[in-house]
């Protein structure tokens, strides 16, 4: 079926894969619309369900024009089903069944394996709106609050893209699948979702700017290597989807980034020379740095946990069976096979850590891990120059991967952010210097006051540099109205 660039609005569901020829699939979506919008009014965003918010929508799929900016009700929001263009010709590009056409159709003996892919990354896009569903009313301004919200109508868009693919290409198991998509609940004790780091809670604003930062970044490096898939309907799902997650990182570096600006400039007016004398900084009414690197250690390992084991058999046979690849697979110089390669994995030997080398195949998650890790850095080296900048003395740093891990080769030691494996006496004397202990989340909690005022900005974070689509400062980003 031919996409094209220009986006059918006349169906209910807006998209660009011929849905109005292609009844059977028009009809399931269709049925599964009013649970979604129940599922987005009762576990979305609360209390702004009928408040002008300026959002973007994508109406396109040309890469220089693909969005339109408008004030939107977030409940009518156009959720569509886009797929980047089809490319010609193109290839299976890794595993044993390299050179081959690209699949238009699911692939019989890998139906299983495809479908738990695209469950996965589906049940992460609506986890990521219930975690944040209360921030809202706490929004440090209104461009703040309409960043949020952009974020989360396109995590729902997302979960169309996904649910779009189980009802098209899975039948029966496709429509029960996108049904439990709704049914599982961010940390819900019998319900939870799949993963780890989607039930944990985002109760403020600095945890939303880390999460967008650190684990939307492991959506972009899951979306990046299933863009490489050889099932081509999933490769041009996550391509597209890559164009709208490149602002979620843009929201949480810069959020983080503006926390960090807004710290540094107080400190250097009450000439403060110390950045590490938290209490002092505290009286301020801004976030003191050591409680940012805490936060940031946190949320870091949450994410790393994203990437599963180091060795995997799962995702040997994902890269080998062609559905899921590399970071930029088809970038990197090799046979794009794995047949006699080897990695280097962190591992603990006799009680340190050390790199090992295994086979590359079984170690795909370690290198994606690994990519993901150099990807953080350069963000962390962005706001290690505001810091700079600032004169202030003081660097923040990705802990060691082995800290404060639940999954994997670290899953069951306890390690210093440096790396040190530490005996568990240890670890519970030091743990409240390296995570957020219950103190620092109250007092970020007391600062977690709505400022909604046009062109206002809470106490603890600094404006940013511009406005969303080239608004002026004082841009009324959501025009609220609270019935
Ligand atoms: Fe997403
Ligand atoms: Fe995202």
């Amino acid at each position: 079926m031919p996409a094209t660039s220009n986006v059918d609005y006349s169906t209910k569901i807006p998209n660009n894969v011929g849905l109005s020829d292609d009844q059977r699939v028009l009809r399931a979506l269709e049925q599964w619309h009013p649970g979604y919008i129940d599922w987005w009014l009762s576990r979305g965003p609360e209390g702004f369900q009928t408040s002008d918010v300026y959002l973007r929508t994508a109406v396109s799929i040309d890469p220089k024009g693909w969005a339109k900016f408008d004030y939107v009700r977030m409940p009518q929001y156009r959720w569509g089903i886009l797929l980047a263009p089809a490319q010609e010709d193109r290839r299976v590009n890794f595993g044993t069944h390299k050179g081959e056409k690209a699949w238009q159709e699911v692939p019989g003996e890998y139906r299983a394996m495809l479908r738990r892919l695209i469950v996965v990354q589906g049940d992460t896009e609506p986890a990521s709106v219930e975690q944040q569903r209360h921030l809202g009313k706490t929004a440090p301004s209104l461009y703040d609050m309409r960043n949020l919200f952009q974020v989360n109508v396109e995590e729902g868009r997302h979960l169309w893209a996904m649910v779009y693919l189980l009802h098209k290409y899975f039948g029966k198991d496709g429509r029960e699948e996108a049904e439990e998509l709704l049914a599982r609940q961010s940390g819900n004790v019998d319900k939870p979702r799949m993963l780890g780091a989607f039930n944990e809670a985002t109760p403020d604003w600095l945890s939303f700017f880390m999460f967008t930062f650190f684990t939307d970044r492991d959506g972009k490096m899951q979306l990046e290597s299933l863009a490489q898939s050889g099932f081509d309907p999933l490769s041009r799902t996550c391509r597209f989807m890559l164009t709208e997650e490149a602002h979620h990182m843009f929201v949480g570096e810069t959020g983080v980034g503006r926390v960090i600006e807004r710290t540094c400039e107080a400190i250097k007016q009450a000439g403060i020379d110390d950045p590490t004398e938290i209490s002092a900084v505290r009286k301020l009414g801004v976030i003191d740095l050591p409680t940012i690197q805490k936060k940031a250690n946190l949320h870091f390992s949450l994410s790393l946990d994203l990437f599963g084991s180091e060795m995997s058999t799962n995702a040997a046979n994902y890269y080998s069976s062609g559905l899921k690849g590399r970071f930029q697979e088809t970038r990197i110089e090799d046979d794009h096979q794995l047949t006699i390669a080897s990695y280097p994995v962190s591992k603990l030997v006799n009680g340190r850590v050390e790199l090992v080398d295994e086979p590359a195949l079984t170690a795909i998650n370690m290198r994606l891990r690994d990519d993901y890790v150099a990807d953080c850095a350069k963000g962390v080296e962005r706001w290690n120059k505001v810091i700079e900048k600032a004169g202030v003395n003081f660097r923040l740093k990705l802990p060691h991967v082995a800290f404060h891990r639940q999954i994997g080769e670290f899953g069951n030691v306890k390690a210093s952010p440096e790396g040190e494996v530490l005996s568990d006496v240890a670890w519970e004397k030091q743990k409240d210097q390296w995570l957020p202990s219950k103190a620092d989340g109250d007092f970020i909690e007391s600062l977690m006051h709505p400022c909604w005022e046009r062109g206002k900005f809470a106490s603890w974070i600094a404006v940013p540099k511009v406005g969303i689509d080239n608004k002026p400062g004082d841009f009324e980003y959501v025009k609220i109205n609270q019935a």
